[in-house]
This record gives C-alpha cells, sequence and structure tokens, in this order.
C-alpha cells in the first residue's frame, strides 16, 4: 500500500508530530509507502513530492512548521483540478491519503472523498474552530504564546499606567482570545462572535485603572464594533478560499480608548508569532495521537472520515461533519468570563 500525506492552509505548530506519527506506525506496523505531497494540494496538482521515511521523519517532533511545507491551493478553483489530482495519485500508485489541514484543506478533501478518492482528514488549525473535533493541535501552543505575551505586558502596562490592547489571531472564532484573556488575566476579551460596545470597554478601563492596575484587552482579529462597521481588514485581496486578510483591529481599538479615556493606548499584535516554533507537550501528544488513528484509519479501510477528540478519546467522524460548520464561541461561554472584565 502506498499512502500520500500533504499538509495545507496555515502552518501550526504539531503538523510535524502528525507526520511522523503516520509513518512509523504506518512503516512499522504496516510495511506501507509513503509519498510526501509538497504545499498542500499544490504537491498532488502539480507532482510535487518528497520522500517520507523513517530516516526521513527522524527528529521532527518538536519542530514547528511543516517539513512538506503548505500552501492554500484550491484545486477546485483550477482548470481540471481534480482531474490532475486524480491522474497523479494514480501515477504515483497512491491507495490512499492522508489530508492534515482545517476547514477549507478538509473541505477539498471532503469533495475528494465524494468523488472516491480514499481520503482521511486529520483536523488542525490554532483557531480551535472546527466542529467535530472538541480541540485541534496547534491551539495550545497558539494560547501559551499568547498568554506568555500578555504575562509580561502587564508589567510594562502597569508601569506606565497604559492601556495595552493585544491583538491575536482568530477569523471567526475567539477561542484563543478567550482562553489567553481568562489564563492572562485580561480587563476584556474581545470575540468576533460577540460585537462588542465601545463604551462598554472604555468603562471597563477605568475601572481596572480605578483598582491600581493597568488594564490589557485582548482582542481576537475578527471581532466587529456593534456600532460603526464590519471587520477590520488588512487587504481587500481574497485568497483561493475567499478568504480576505484581516489585522488592524488592535489599531483601531487603542485609538478609540486613548481618545474617549484620555489614557495612553498601545497596540501589540501577535501575528504568526503565535504559529511558530516548538508545539506543547498537550499538542504533540494530540498530534502524534491524531497520526496514530489516521494511519490506522487507512488500515482498516475507513476513507471520507477525519479523526476527531472526543473527551479522551479519538474517534472518527465523517469529513462532512468536521467541516460542516464553524465551532463558536457560545453566548453562555463567553459571558462566564465577563466577571473578570473591567
Ligand atoms: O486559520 C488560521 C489562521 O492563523 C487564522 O487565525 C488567520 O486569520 C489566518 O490563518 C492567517 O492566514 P495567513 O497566514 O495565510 O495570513
Amino acid at each position: 500500500m502506498r499512502v500520500g500525506v500533504l499538509t495545507g492552509g496555515g502552518d501550526c505548530p504539531g503538523l510535524n508530530a502528525v507526520i511522523r506519527a503516520v509513518v512509523r506506525k504506518g512503516v512499522q506496523e504496516y510495511g506501507y509507502e509513503f509519498v510526501g505531497y509538497r504545499e498542500g494540494w499544490r504537491g498532488p496538482l502539480e507532482n510535487l513530492t518528497m520522500d517520507l521515511t523513517r530516516e526521513t521523519v527522524r527528529g521532527i517532533l518538536p519542530r514547528g512548521g511543516t517539513i512538506l511545507k503548505s500552501s492554500r491551493t484550491n484545486p477546485f478553483k483550477l482548470e481540471r483540478g481534480v482531474e490532475r489530482i486524480e491522474e497523479n495519485l494514480s501515477k504515483d500508485g497512491v491507495d490512499a491519503l492522508i489530508a492534515i489541514g482545517g476547514e477549507d484543506t478538509l473541505g477539498v478533501a471532503t469533495k475528494l472523498a465524494d468523488l472516491g478518492v480514499n481520503v482521511v482528514g486529520v483536523p488542525k488549525t490554532i483557531d480551535n474552530d472546527l466542529s467535530g473535533t472538541d480541540f485541534t493541535f496547534g491551539f495550545d501552543t497558539a494560547v501559551s504564546i499568547a498568554v506568555e505575551a500578555i504575562d509580561r505586558l502587564h508589567t510594562t502596562a502597569e508601569s506606565h499606567q497604559r492601556v495595552l490592547v493585544v491583538e491575536v489571531m482568530g477569523r471567526h472564532a475567539g477561542w484563543i482570545a478567550l482562553h489567553a484573556g481568562i489564563a492572562g488575566g485580561a480587563a476584556a476579551v474581545l470575540i468576533p462572535e460577540h460585537p462588542f460596545d465601545i463604551d462598554e470597554v472604555c468603562g471597563w478601563v477605568q475601572s481596572r485603572f480605578a483598582d491600581g492596575f493597568a488594564p490589557i484587552i485582548v482582542v481576537s482579529e475578527g471581532a466587529v464594533p456593534a456600532v460603526g462597521g464590519g471587520m477590520t481588514l488588512q487587504s481587500l485581496e481574497t485568497d483561493a478560499f475567499g478568504h480576505v486578510r484581516l489585522g488592524g483591529i488592535g489599531d483601531r481599538l487603542a485609538e478609540e480608548i486613548e481618545e474617549r479615556t484620555g489614557k495612553e493606548s498601545r497596540v501589540v499584535v501577535l501575528g504568526h508569532v503565535q504559529r511558530g516554533g516548538t508545539p506543547t507537550v498537550y499538542d504533540r501528544w494530540l498530534a502524534t495521537r491524531f497520526g496514530l488513528h489516521a494511519i490506522q484509519a487507512v488500515a482498516d479501510g475507513e476513507f471520507g472520515v477525519m479523526v476527531a477528540q472526543h473527551g479522551t478519546q479519538i474517534v472518527r467522524v465523517p469529513l462532512l461533519e468536521g467541516t460542516r460548520e464553524l465551532k463558536l464561541v457560545s453566548r453562555e461561554e463567553y459571558e462566564e468570563a465577563r466577571v473578570f472584565f473591567g
């Protein structure tokens, strides 16, 4: 059996741990051969391959990024995209494909599975917004990086009695902001799911100063004010999956807070720092288990599925279930955090 492996979409700490687990178990327990497809769906489209063997996956467990590289290529947007993928898989003698990605990469995997390609999906995204699984790997690392930054920002904010606005990733879902904000003792957490009222935010800022502390405001890049506009964009250009590039809400917010409260306000945009570097212990563990279960699904001949974490178990769910809708922060979960605001 020859198994193809690819990583698509935004990179995320733990991708290499999945690749290693897939290859180690596949080679050692089943004697499979592997084809590494480079740069997401561009790999099988343009036949960009690399060797994946026990030797090439040695030492990659703690490494961030992906040895396979990644891209946001969408074969359904390209002429004969799907046919070219099918032809290349067949030319390479690939019987099954493991696609590691988020909503977009797994969305493509879902459509290919419907067309008869033997695909198993592995969910990844630092945003943790895939509905079929409790957690995706990469999220814990991103939150840990954000919390470390917030911890450091508290002391400098207090020394200067400034407001510090920390902009974190999270296009549609506020999980990173919510977890990092609670763990970091933020004065407010603003997320895409629940538009914020700027007067209320300024009230929280004033009350944190009145208590003798300096407020840290954690904001997701996709957060929106209740009044006065939609998401803040860095560019109107869209990628192959129709996503615009977000960014700038932190600046907007800091300016507005300074103007309304008279308190000096600065912004820190964590950006891709949240996606870089070594995965946490939890992410290495989750990514490794996802990899082991993905190759097991291949061995069991179960395709069109995605591995997922349900409680402490790793299970298989239909790919469609994992990608159908995004997992968002509910009103109740957000309300829980509000006791700490201000
Ligand atoms: O989907 C993961 C993510 O990190 C989002 O939080 C963010 O909006 C997006 O990717 C950024 O993508 P890129 O690195 O392509 O700009």
